[in-house]
Parts: C-alpha cells; sequence; structure tokens
C-alpha cells in the first residue's frame, strides 16, 4: 500500500483525531508529506477537517470511483487489482483496448466518472451522466475461441444481474443476449469487443453502463436506475465492488473446461426473452416468431410460425 492510501487507512480507523506528527512518525514520511497528502486528498473531494494540536479527521469519503476506495476489501484475485480510473474520458472501451494492447493484465479496470463519447451495442450511445453512473470498462483473456465469445458475454450479465440484486435487493431479468432489465426497463447495459489474431483471442474488453443514481429526468426513454426503482440513492463504490466479485466468480465458473451449464442455467432463470413472441433484427435480416431456447453457443434460436427454428446468433431483440 502506497503512502497516499495508508493515510486514507489511518484517517479512517482513528478514533477522532490524529495528529500529522503521529502519521509522519507511523508511516516514515515527512510532516510537510503528510500535508501534502491530506491536500490531494482533499482535491480528490476528501472532507478532512484540521484543529491546531489535535491534528486531522476524515469527515466523508467522496462519492467518486477512486480505486484505492474500490479496492478496499475487495478481496478478488485479478478483478479490480489494478484499476485505472477518469473523471472524464471519451470511452472507457477505447482505454481499455490501448491498455490491453499494453499488455495489462487480466482483470485490469477502466472506469471513469462521465463519458462524452460512451458506446453501446450496434453504434448506440450510451449516455453517462456525471457520477450519477458506473462505466467501466475490464481487460479479460479468456482461452476462447473468438466463436465462443457470446458464451462470455452471458456469463457477464448473469454475473451483472446478481451483483445488482445483492447491493439493491432487486430481481433484475436478461434481455437477450446481455441486457439487464428491472419492471421491463433497462438498468445496464454490456458490451464486449475483443481483439484477436489468427482465431485466437488476445484479450476481451467487457464494457458496463449501470444506471445508479440517474434521476428519471437524466435516463433516456425505457430506461431505469437503481434510484429509480428503488427510490434509494446508493454508493457506487460498493455497488461496483458487488459486481467485480459476482464477475470474478462466475467467470472462473466459464473458465473451466465444459463448465458453461451453470451459466446457461442461471440465464435462462433470468431470462425476459425466452418463451416470447420476439422480433430479432440480426446481420441476416428480421427474425419473427416465439424465443424457444439459448444454443450452447449462446445463440438464440427462435421458432417462426412456419414451425422452423432459426438461430440468431448476433442482434436486437424485440419483445412481443
Ligand atoms: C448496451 O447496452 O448497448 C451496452 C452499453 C455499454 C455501456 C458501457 S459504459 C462503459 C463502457 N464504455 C462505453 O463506451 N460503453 C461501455
Amino acid at each position: 500500500m502506497n503512502a497516499h492510501d495508508r493515510i486514507v487507512q489511518f484517517l479512517k480507523e482513528a478514533d477522532g483525531y490524529v495528529s500529522g506528527e503521529e502519521m509522519s512518525e507511523t508511516l516514515k514520511i515527512s510532516r510537510a508529506a503528510v500535508w501534502k497528502y491530506i491536500d490531494h486528498l482533499r482535491k480528490d473531494g476528501y472532507g478532512i477537517t484540521a484543529v491546531p494540536h489535535l491534528g486531522y479527521r476524515l469527515v466523508s469519503v467522496p462519492d467518486k470511483l477512486l480505486p484505492h476506495e474500490i479496492q478496499s476489501g475487495l478481496n478478488t484475485r485479478t478483478f479490480g487489482k489494478n484499476i485505472v480510473a477518469f473523471n472524464t474520458v471519451g470511452s472507457t472501451m477505447d482505454e481499455a483496448f490501448r491498455l490491453g494492447m499494453e499488455g495489462a493484465p487480466e482483470g485490469t479496470l477502466v472506469c471513469a466518472e462521465t463519458q462524452h463519447k460512451g458506446r453501446g451495442r450496434l453504434g448506440r450511445v450510451w449516455s453517462s451522466p456525471r457520477a450519477k453512473g458506473i462505466y467501466c470498462s475490464l481487460i479479460l483473456r479468456p482461452r476462447l475461441p473468438p466463436g465462443q465469445l457470446a458464451r462470455l458475454t452471458l456469463t457477464a450479465a448473469v454475473a451483472l444481474a446478481e451483483a445488482l440484486r445483492d447491493a439493491a435487493g432487486i430481481e433484475p431479468a436478461i434481455k437477450w443476449p446481455n441486457d439487464i432489465l428491472v419492471g421491463g426497463k433497462k438498468l445496464a447495459g454490456i458490451l464486449t469487443e475483443l481483439r484477436a489474431e489468427a482465431d485466437q483471442v488476445k484479450f476481451v474488453v467487457v464494457g458496463m453502463g449501470i444506471n445508479v443514481n440517474t434521476s428519471a429526468s437524466q435516463l433516456v426513454d425505457g430506461a431505469a436506475s437503481l434510484r429509480t426503482e428503488t427510490g434509494r440513492i446508493f454508493n457506487r463504490v460498493v455497488v461496483l465492488r458487488h459486481i467485480l466479485r459476482s464477475f470474478e466468480s462466475w467467470y472462473a465458473v466459464l473458465g473451466t473446461r465444459g463448465r458453461f451449464d451453470p451459466v446457461m442455467k442461471a440465464w435462462k432463470a433470468r431470462s425476459a426473452t425466452l418463451k416470447k413472441r420476439v422480433r430479432v433484427t440480426g446481420p441476416g435480416g428480421m427474425v419473427e416468431g416465439l424465443a424457444v431456447d439459448l444454443d450452447t453457443d449462446g445463440a438464440l434460436l427462435v421458432r417462426q410460425d412456419s414451425g422452423v427454428i432459426v438461430k440468431q446468433t448476433a442482434g436486437d431483440v424485440v419483445h412481443g
């Protein structure tokens, strides 16, 4: 842990005021350095009061996705061990790709308070109001052929749905392939992009956008947030920790050879799409019928009125 993080920890664990002298002695840094770190922390938004002869006291922690806040008590093995946090960014996807190309390790998380070019599936825009949602991308290096990437996407959907259940006490549904819905409205979305060479996945970037404290007026039509759904305000750091833990454990299930079954089972149990009449617009055009099942590669099987079953590997679903 670096001196900055140790000062935060010191202040958090302190019962009241801690003197600059005590911190300087324990952390083996000069009084001037302590002051400099306190100044940095205040600029990061920490509320720290200073009283002559008594010292410093932490009165508030900022509502920001700061790496050391996310990592405190996280207990994951790789997910979120390396975090790159931005205040403002074009898209966390682009930053994650850049880092992935530079060899960033599996589990590296890129997050931002806001994105001005946030993107969704099929070229859509992902609205990212500052400090209201979680906008992040995770770098993964799975041993999967590119053709099986849909499995990872479905795994992410299951993991995210469970994390939001644990964080907010809701039971999200999943619209194929990976929209997270609550009360029929979109709460979160997942975007999977990959870098492959010679039919081998080099790395994958899984982007997640979650509407957390977004108010109704900030949401696009048909969207919901944890706030609009529950009437409560959430600590985004806590929600993000749930996501990292849940995703890491589901990713481990997927990594175990031949263990896509538990993912499929969990996905099907939350599916808002199966057994519904759907219109799927995919690369090969539009298909209409009953969504009968999920194929073992994550594709959607649609039975047309003629009885013919069509397999859709990608696309956009309209229910009903
Ligand atoms: C979708 O439902 O269409 C996917 C939305 C994915 C949005 C996230 S926000 C963080 C990451 N950066 C982006 O530009 N997009 C993803």
